[in-house]
């Protein structure tokens, strides 16, 4: 399923194996970014290539989950991913990370999120999706906020835990949208 880009350029294509070592180099990237926390540290190329199996960057198995290339006017600008392993039938983890940081803060984020919602209802029959920025990532908060998504209430760390699995970051936000 290749997204057909929208007016503004902004599309999504679906990532194959010979990404996945780009998809993690933008993803260390992004954590030295401005907002993001400083008590995190990004993975380490084994642990991503553990979280992101390859079936994220194939077609086999897109109930599970799949990592899409954030294009703009044709050329990669960044990742965004869902992931249905860990929560009930209908809900999935999403999350994404832009290319660098000089294409962060134009709309862009929300522009690929807005690509991605019509394909994980209409094509993976998803109802939910979750996202659980660091609350201090205030840009990101922002953007999915804008892209309709809503904190769950600040409950104890422990409790979001075994409600919807390991976070990780301690200031970690979840946030919920209906599909
Ligand atoms: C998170 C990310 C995908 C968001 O995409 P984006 O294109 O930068 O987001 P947008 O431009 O759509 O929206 C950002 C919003 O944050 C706002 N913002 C920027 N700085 C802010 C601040 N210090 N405080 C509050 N809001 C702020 C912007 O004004 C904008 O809101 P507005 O449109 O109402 O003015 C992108 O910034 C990114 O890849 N960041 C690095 C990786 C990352 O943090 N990933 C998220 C992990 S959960």
């Amino acid at each position: 399923m290749t997204v057909s880009p929208n007016a503004e350029g902004a599309g999504l294509r679906p990532a194959v194996l010979a990404d996945r070592g780009q998809v993690h180099a933008w993803l260390v990237k992004a954590y030295e970014s401005p907002f993001f926390c400083v008590e995190q540290r990004p993975p380490s190329r084994e642990e991503f290539l553990a979280d992101y199996e390859e079936l994220f960057f194939t077609d086999r198995s897109p109930r599970q989950g799949r990592v899409f290339i954030i294009t703009r006017d044709g050329a990669d600008t960044g990742a965004v991913s869902y992931d249905a392993r860990h929560h009930g039938p209908g809900r999935a983890d999403v999350d994404i990370w832009l290319a660098e940081e000089a294409l962060c803060g134009r709309g862009r984020g929300g522009a690929a999120l807005g690509l991605l919602w019509p394909y994980l209802r209409g094509r993976i029959g998803l109802r939910r999706a979750l996202m659980s920025p660091c609350a201090r990532n205030l840009r990101a908060v922002r953007c999915y906020e804008k892209a309709g998504f809503k904190p769950l209430g600040y409950l104890p760390r422990r409790e979001l835990e075994r409600r919807y699995g390991p976070l990780d970051c301690p200031h970690a936000l979840v946030m919920e949208r209906p599909l």
